[in-house]
């Protein structure tokens, strides 16, 4: 598999236990950024009646084809390119967006990017799921979250743990409510968010 993730790897199987609770069966969902394709993979193997459509970043989208080509899973659509900073997103709607370890990769207003797309393709009542680490009032939850910051803007100065007051801000201005907001294992979140009804 091209661009293999042993994060991934660990995270899958706590991650794929809240996603039992929180999707209809037959959820169609949008992944921002799949990476390698291992949490399609996982979690379309548990729930195969899901619609999974991958999306990536023209750079990482052929690695991503071809580790999806491979599993040819029935569940999981054709990815599709999606580039935050080209802000055309695939046309929905859909009853779920999901992307895990984007927010802190992406720069702060690539990250809002992300919540002003997943709110325009979400149907009223559909779900954005953010799984990855987040500053809690300003503060790391962890020594190991802190250092991990410093690792990412050694490597690129744009990117960082996000605060959570601030993504829940931007969030809710475009239509986002928080509905939860879980601690999972190695000191990350996932936050839960529903598309309010348009008015
Ligand atoms: C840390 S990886 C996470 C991959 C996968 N979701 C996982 O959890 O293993 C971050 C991903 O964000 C993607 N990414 C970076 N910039 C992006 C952009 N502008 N638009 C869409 N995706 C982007 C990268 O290509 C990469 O696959």
């Amino acid at each position: 598999m091209e661009r293999y993730s042993p994060a991934a790897e660990k995270n899958k199987g706590p991650i794929l236990e809240v996603l039992r609770e929180r999707l209809a069966p037959t959820a169609r969902v949008l992944e921002v950024g799949s990476g390698a394709g291992q949490h399609a993979l996982h979690f379309t193997e548990a729930l195969p009646t899901l619609r999974w459509q991958p999306t990536e970043h023209p750079a990482v989208l052929p690695a991503l084809a071809s580790n999806l080509a491979t599993a040819g899973r029935v569940a999981i659509l054709p990815p599709l390119v999606l580039d935050l900073a080209a802000d055309s997103w695939p046309t929905g709607p859909f009853d779920a967006v999901y992307a895990a370890n984007v927010m802190h990769i992406v720069s702060v207003s690539l990250g809002e990017a992300l919540l002003r797309g997943a709110a325009s393709v979400l149907g009223a009542g559909g779900q954005l799921l953010l799984y990855g680490p987040y500053r809690f009032e300003g503060a790391f939850t962890t020594e190991s979250n802190a250092e991990f910051d410093q690792w990412l803007k050694a490597r690129d100065p744009a990117s960082g743990v996000r605060d959570f007051e601030a993504v829940a801000a931007v969030a809710e201005a475009v239509g986002l409510v928080l509905e939860d907001n879980r601690a999972m294992p190695s000191n990350n979140q996932l936050l839960c968010f529903r598309r309010e009804a348009r008015a």
